[in-house]
């Protein structure tokens, strides 16, 4: 087991994983996706299921030996597509800084708490383009008091923040009144 390999139970759902996929604007050129943190594959797994038709795409990782984020060499990628580790919770930020040395494109899972408890960490994330949050239903990691949220951040982004409730029920993205209210 690597020194990382800890936070199990909090690999991302598929449905969730789908979502976090579902947000990556693909470029019409060749493009790179990376995913920092892989654990067990849930967010791999989501983006294979989004691009698997797309032979422009290219899915990177930390490399061998160590698969670890923070040797990893920096390189410019199209996209970072993230669920981070959430502990301590100091760490989440110092991970999104570090995302956006390698693109300008981010879309990651973080608790809700790393989102709104510094005006300093809104006011960073706003001017790094945060352009949609989505809400993540208290499900999403049983067992855990942790309440979650996704962010994508596009460089240059100045319009409108988009703030949307997911559901992980119906096979549906988007939390519907009447059937996700059960
Ligand atoms: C919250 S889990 C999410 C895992 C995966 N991204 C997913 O979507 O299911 C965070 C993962 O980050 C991994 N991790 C923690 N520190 C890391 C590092 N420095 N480099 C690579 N992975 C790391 C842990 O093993 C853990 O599986």
């Amino acid at each position: 087991m690597k020194k990382w390999d800890r936070n199990h139970r909090l690999q991302t759902p598929g449905w969730a994983a789908d979502i976090l996929a579902s947000l990556v604007d693909p470029p019409n050129s060749i493009f790179t996706i990376l995913e920092p943190t892989p654990g067990e594959g849930s967010l791999i797994r989501a983006l294979e299921r989004r691009f698997r038709n797309d032979s422009r795409v290219e899915i990177i990782t930390p490399p061998p030996p160590n698969w670890d984020f923070w040797e990893m060499p920096v390189r410019k990628v199209d996209w970072v597509v993230a669920n981070p580790p959430f502990t301590p919770f100091t760490e989440v930020i110092k991970y999104l800084k570090a995302f956006f040395k390698f693109s300008d494109n981010v879309i990651s899972l973080i608790p809700w708490y790393t989102l709104i408890n510094s005006q300093r960490r809104v006011n960073y994330l706003v001017d790094m383009g945060l352009s949609e949050v989505w809400n993540l239903p208290r499900y999403t990691f049983p067992g855990t008091r942790v309440q979650t949220c996704i962010i994508k951040c596009v460089g240059g982004y100045r319009g409108k923040i988009e703030f949307k409730f997911a559901s992980g029920k119906n096979g549906s993205f988007m939390f519907k009144r009447g059937k996700d209210l059960v």
